[in-house]
């Protein structure tokens, strides 16, 4: 007898594929509390997820692309190419799981081009890719189709996190860009907190805005995530989030949570705009951001860098805070600077540091700035503070 002949019984049946099962899996392992919206929600991605199999607009030829692909690639009235599914809107409170649902989605997608990015970062790369247009094509008026056309031919399915709409100089482009990305056959997927017709509200230029919100509202099924609980705010109520001294055991702590607050054990480099410059973060994951003190305060940032990093993410784990005083004035200051940030968005903050907050820095010039500070510091660790929302 062959003893090394696997065993498998052929009948085992493997697991379902999408969204679904993925999401029933994840309750079942106990990963994920059940939760009646979500799995309703779960079901609409699976439903999407099955239209959008092996799903591929020809992006070789968009508009433009020639006689034959303008006369077949008839549109329907929406603008977007015949039998283009819709794609989704979800919308909900803060912490309900609509990323965690839409990243469910999109690593099952079974698509040749997909991508997910958050919007944010996906406007910044937009205004970036038309300035270096506009200086390779000085005189030719309109960056839009050839933006949409590199756009789409990336990715079929766009998903973006955190959909929202503050900069007016988004707000000018929006309209155009959606509408030549749905005519490209693109389909978009959405997780906000603002529903599409509250989009850019009170905002001066609000009604050259509508038609794009009206565009969102035909082409995007809207899902509201109307989810029992804030799994966010349980899953860092549950953690400490000053772990002193320096050491293993910090370090350990703040594996621990990040993998906590994100479910990965790493985060991805992510760049964010800065007045013109950007800002590397070494480590992002779910608005969660992983960085050293060194990396944060041992150099020259200033006011505008934390305002940037507090408004992009929910909460900073952060590694090595140092005693401070005389000898590192400079990276007091900053670390002062970045504090108040972070409390002025209501950031959540996980650090390891030397000592407690108000043993951090007893001497030197700062000591008495660095009091408020402190005081920052501890009521940052409270349950109330760790139960606000984060404003962006
Ligand atoms: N049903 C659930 N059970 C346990 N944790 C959950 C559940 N749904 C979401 N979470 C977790 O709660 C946190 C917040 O979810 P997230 O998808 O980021 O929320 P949102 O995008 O709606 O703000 C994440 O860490 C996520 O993994
Ligand atoms: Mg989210």
């Amino acid at each position: 007898m062959d003893l090394a002949a696997p065993s498998t019984p052929a009948t085992l049946p493997r697991p379902a594929p999408g969204p679904l099962p993925a999401y029933r899996a994840r309750v079942a392992s106990g990963a994920l509390v059940p939760d009646q919206a979500q799995a309703l929600a779960a079901e609409t991605l699976q439903d999407l997820w099955r239209r959008l199999r092996g799903y591929d607009p020809h992006p070789e030829a968009p508009e433009g692309g020639g006689f034959f692909s303008r006369f077949f690639r008839r549109k329907s009235a929406e603008g977007a190419p015949e039998g283009t599914p819709h794609g989704l809107y979800l919308v909900g409170g803060v912490g309900r799981g609509k990323s965690m649902l839409m990243d469910l989605f999109f690593a099952c997608a079974d698509l040749p081009r997909k991508r997910r990015i958050h919007f944010h970062q996906f406007m910044q790369e937009c205004h970036q890719r038309i300035h270096a247009w506009k200086r390779a094509h000085p005189g030719e008026p309109d960056p839009i189709p050839p933006l949409a056309d590199a756009v789409a031919a990336e990715a079929a399915l766009l998903c973006f996190d955190e959909f929202q709409v503050h900069d007016i100089a988004d707000a000018m482009i929006l309209g155009r860009l959606f509408e030549a990305l749905f005519h490209r056959g693109v389909v978009v997927v959405a997780t906000s907190n603002t529903l599409p017709q509250d989009l850019f509200k009170g905002r001066p230029g609000r009604d050259a805005f509508l038609p794009f919100i009206a565009l969102i509202r035909e082409r995007l099924d809207v899902l509201v995530l109307d989810a029992a609980r804030d799994y966010r705010r349980e899953r860092i109520l549950g953690l400490p989030t000053w772990h002193t001294p320096l050491g293993g055991r910090a370090e350990r702590a703040l594996d621990a949570a990040f993998r906590e607050l994100t479910g990965e054990a790493r985060g991805k480099p992510c760049r964010l705009a800065v007045l013109g410059r950007s800002l590397e973060l070494p480590e992002v994951a779910r608005g969660v951001a992983r960085a050293d003190f060194e990396a944060l305060c041992g150099r020259h940032l200033g006011p505008a860098d934390y305002l940037a990093l507090a408004t992009h993410i929910h909460t900073l784990v952060l590694d090595g805070v140092p005693r401070l005083g005389a000898e590192n004035a400079d990276r007091a200051r900053r670390f002062i600077t970045l504090v108040d940030a972070l409390y002025e968005h209501r950031c959540k903050l996980v650090a390891s540091a030397e000592a407690p907050p108000d043993r951090l820095h007893e001497q030197g010039e700062n000591a008495a700035m660095f009091e408020r500070t402190a005081s920052r510091l501890v009521e940052m660790q409270s349950q109330e503070y760790l139960s606000l929302s984060h404003l962006t």
